[in-house]
């Protein structure tokens, strides 16, 4: 029996027999298997990718997940690390008779320098996507060089040692030395954003947000919010209501003014019909007295009495337009 010092009798103990030492290692074995499931020679950092639109279907953990793993991943030249013919900055080398095999597939100044992201960014603790110790510092520039050699012998412009003029480099002259900053879950608040921008424009022409099927009681929290900021101008304290009944009957708001209910009702619509008070209407036969006033407003342009004790006000005269 192995034990640990100071052991509790209810701590696990592990039974070292023949047997045991077999269970351990087929155990052992099995978890590499699955670990790796590739065979030598075609080691994958990351065996399977998402599929294009899989990101939406997939629970968000496991998308969060799978992007720390991306970013973690040490890319090997099974699954297309490194760069053999193409300068960090995408173009073909400049001297494509030495290409960057082994040993110029890494080099720290011209890039590429690491096996993945996580290289990097990765402080504070080992964190995916932190910044990075100094020894992380990126050149900036330097990978327009296809390999920098700094070798004086070399002429050939960005192929090692001389710039795009012809002039020798040196390590001050060739690139910017920039630390690796931390970028936490930017990458998540990026496509959200893009998602966000995508909604946008797909309804930034008038006619799909004017039928789009939420745009009434957008409008009317719209011309709320707006009576409501004339309440904050003029230091009113806000007591607006919403009354509709189970009916159906409602009005967008209700407020209370001098000892009264002042009910109005919004839509967006350019020209009025009795349709667009009938709740102001059964609002006023419900509260009698109480609610001698109702208003109505919309974007049609006239200021006029549209029923009995309702007024139709403009929304451009409300916000203090036309
Ligand atoms: C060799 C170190 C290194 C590696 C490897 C590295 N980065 Fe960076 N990263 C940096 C440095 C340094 C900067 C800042 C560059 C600058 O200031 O010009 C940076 C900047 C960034 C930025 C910009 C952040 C911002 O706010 O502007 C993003 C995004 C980024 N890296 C993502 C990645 C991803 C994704 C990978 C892997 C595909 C990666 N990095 C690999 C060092 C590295």
């Amino acid at each position: 029996m192995i034990t640990t010092k100071n052991q509790t009798p209810s701590r696990r103990t592990i039974p070292l027999t023949a047997s045991g030492l077999r269970l351990a290692g087929i155990c052992l074995a099995a978890g590499l298997a699955t670990a790796h499931a590739t065979e030598i020679g075609q080691e994958l950092a990351v065996p399977r990718h998402l599929q294009d639109g899989e990101e939406y279907t997939v629970p968000l953990p496991t998308l969060i997940s799978h992007g720390r793993d991306l970013f973690a991943a040490l890319w090997t030249v099974e699954e297309g690390g490194g760069r053999p013919l193409t300068k960090g900055v995408g173009t073909p080398l400049a001297d494509e008779s030495e290409p960057l095999l082994f040993p110029r597939n890494f080099n720290r100044i011209s890039a590429p320098d690491s096996n993945g992201c996580a290289g990097c960014h990765n402080a504070p603790y080992g964190t995916p996507g932190g910044g990075g110790d100094i020894v992380g510092n990126v050149f900036v520039l330097a990978q327009r060089f296809d390999c920098a050699t700094f070798d004086p012998d070399d002429t050939i412009p960005t192929k090692g040692a001389v710039d795009e003029n012809g002039d020798l480099v040196t390590l001050d002259t060739i690139a910017n030395s920039r630390a690796t900053l931390g970028m936490f879950g930017s990458g998540y608040y990026e496509m959200l954003a893009r998602q966000i921008t995508a909604d946008l424009q797909a309804i930034r022409d008038a006619d799909t947000l004017l039928n789009a099927p939420h745009f009434g009681s957008l409008f009317s929290s719209f011309v709320t919010m707006e009576i409501r900021k004339l309440y904050g101008h003029a230091c009113l304290p806000w007591d607006g209501h919403h009354w509709c009944t189970p009916a159906g009957s409602g009005v967008d708001l209700v407020l209370p003014v001098g000892g009264r209910l002042v009910p109005i009702e919004i839509h967006h619509t350019a020209s009025v019909a009795p349709q667009h008070f009938r709740g102001l209407k059964a609002f006023r036969k419900l509260f009698g007295e109480l609610a001698p006033t109702g208003v109505l407003v919309t974007m049609a342009p006239r200021l006029e009495a549209v029923g009995d004790g309702i007024i139709h006000v403009p929304l451009g005269l409300l916000l203090g337009g036309a």
